[in-house]
């Protein structure tokens, strides 16, 4: 039966190295830290654009240096209020020139809304576990779950169910002790850091003493909690163990030694930033959606003197003057900066548009009894679009670039000003609403111009 002296002790030693183990072997990639604070120091001028591209000349103009493109380009993707980048809370905060330079290097997605919206590129190296009592090497930590409800008491020799409420640990490798017993022992949470004289070192960022068990394929660990353990349980969460595989696909993106922070020195097209704003990062697609998600998407312009910007910052300082000039004349994408548009970049009426009025109108929409005459499924239904709405005759159902002249749009959006429901009509209580990254598809195609073909 159960031992009542457990002792579970969660200790943070993030300063004080105790169980400095230096023998662990296959971490590769690089190490996370904080990035240095900006500097004040003189800005670099650079020979101006003397090119005659009309797009290079009002970028440079505008957004002459980092502090115009923070000011004019970046705050506005976060909205009057601060709306997307508070809002969401994957967004990073960029609401600052702080904030802004903060970013250069900087982990992406440290606090994603799900795990599931967490790029692989995103994830660092995940923290190692051990046990004390044991002789088996660390193991990385994948993802973690502290899965709530009351206490269940497992006798030694019984093996829980895979969702006992208690703490799961998902490791990159399988543990290697007999899977049909509970196992005593300290957790030891062990983490690398960058030490005073730049060295790399192993501390143990926590412990938690309980009854483990080996589940599945052994890399499922099982760790009880009893109710008096579940204090050190939050402060183990507390800490936020670094998970390796966040998104919990089965990879570790950080050993794919592909890991991208937020904006790349020298690097755009590897800049999570850009990603965010592209919807994919070199041909791949990038969880959640686009952003800017309310505003104003960025222009030739804009995206020119963000890739500049980012192409501009030396890799190997640690320290980046936001008042420095943007470099046109020397950056590679002035070169053809149409190649930058993103508006409507990827929705398309044929790909992404038509889709979804199909699968989620289709219903009502379509064959020969279509509500209001309106078929989203016929061969027609883009000219259809570009006609007059029935309920509000002096409005298009979709107007090109114009998002509240489109009835189309105002239906989907419940605006105060329509007749009936808003749009979709849900069969069973009436409520129901686009998801976001739809909602937001559509609203791009149509300030984009609602063209037809590509
Ligand atoms: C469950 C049935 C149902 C579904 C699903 C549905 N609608 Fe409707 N729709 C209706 C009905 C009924 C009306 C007329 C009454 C009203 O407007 O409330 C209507 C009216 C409309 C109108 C007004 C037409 C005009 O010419 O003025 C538009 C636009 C519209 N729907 C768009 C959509 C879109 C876009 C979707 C999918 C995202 C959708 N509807 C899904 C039933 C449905």
């Amino acid at each position: 039966m159960m031992r009542s002296t457990l002792a579970s002790v969660v200790a943070v030693a993030l300063l004080s190295g105790c169980d400095s183990s230096k023998d662990y072997e296959g971490t590769t990639g690089t190490i996370p830290f904080e990035p240095q604070r900006p500097s004040s120091g003189a800005p670099a001028t650079v020979a101006p654009y003397t090119g005659s591209d009309p797009l290079v000349l009002e970028a440079q103009t505008r957004l002459p240096t980092g502090l115009d493109l923070q000011r004019k380009v970046v705050l506005r993707t976060c909205g009057p209020t601060n709306g997307v980048c508070h809002n969401q809370k994957e967004y990073p905060d960029l609401h600052t020139a702080g904030t802004f330079t903060a970013s250069i290097n900087a982990p992406c997605n440290l606090q994603p809304g799900t795990y599931a919206s967490v790029y692989d590129r995103c994830e660092r190296l995940g923290d190692r576990f051990k046990l004390k009592e044991q002789s088996f090497r660390e193991i990385e930590i994948g993802w973690y779950e502290v899965v709530l409800g009351a206490y269940v008491e497992y006798e030694d020799d019984e093996v829980p169910p895979s969702d006992a409420a208690g703490l799961h640990l998902y490791l990159r490798d399988p543990v290697p002790l007999d899977k049909g017993r509970a196992h005593w022992g300290t957790a030891n949470f062990l983490r690398n850091f960058i030490n005073a004289q730049d060295n790399v070192e192993t501390l143990s960022v926590a412990n938690y003493n309980t009854r483990w068990w080996v589940l599945g394929d052994g890399r499922h660990l099982f760790g009880e909690v009893r109710d008096y353990q579940r204090d050190s349980v939050e402060a183990l969460q507390a800490i936020g163990i670094i998970e390796g595989d966040q998104n919990r696909n089965g990879t570790f993106g950080a050993r794919e030694g592909k890991s991208t922070p937020l904006l790349n020195p020298g690097k755009p097209e590897e800049s999570y930033l850009v990603a965010r704003v592209r919807g994919h990062m070199q041909g791949e697609r990038i969880p959640g959606s686009r952003m800017p998600l309310a505003n104003q998407p960025l222009s030739v312009p804009d995206m020119l003197a963000l890739m500049c910007f980012i192409e501009g910052l030396d890799p190997n300082a640690n320290e980046w003057n936001l008042s420095s000039s943007i470099d046109y004349a020397g950056c590679s994408y002035s070169a053809n900066p149409q190649a930058l548009n993103v508006v409507g970049a990827g929705v398309t009426w044929r790909e992404r548009v038509w889709p979804i009025l199909q699968s989620n109108c289709g219903g009502c929409h379509g064959g020969s009894n279509a509500q209001m005459g309106l078929d989203l499924t016929a061969s027609d239904a883009y000219q259809r679009l570009r006609a007059a709405s029935v309920q509000s005759p002096n409005l298009k159902l979709v107007d090109p670039g114009r998002l509240e002249q489109s009835y189309l749009w105002l239906k989907l959006a419940g605006d105060g000003s329509i007749v009936g429901s808003r749009m979709p009509v849900d069969p069973l209580d009436g409520t129901r609403t686009l998801p976001p990254d739809q909602l937001e598809s559509i609203q791009t195609w149509i300030l984009a111009g609602a063209l037809e073909v590509e």
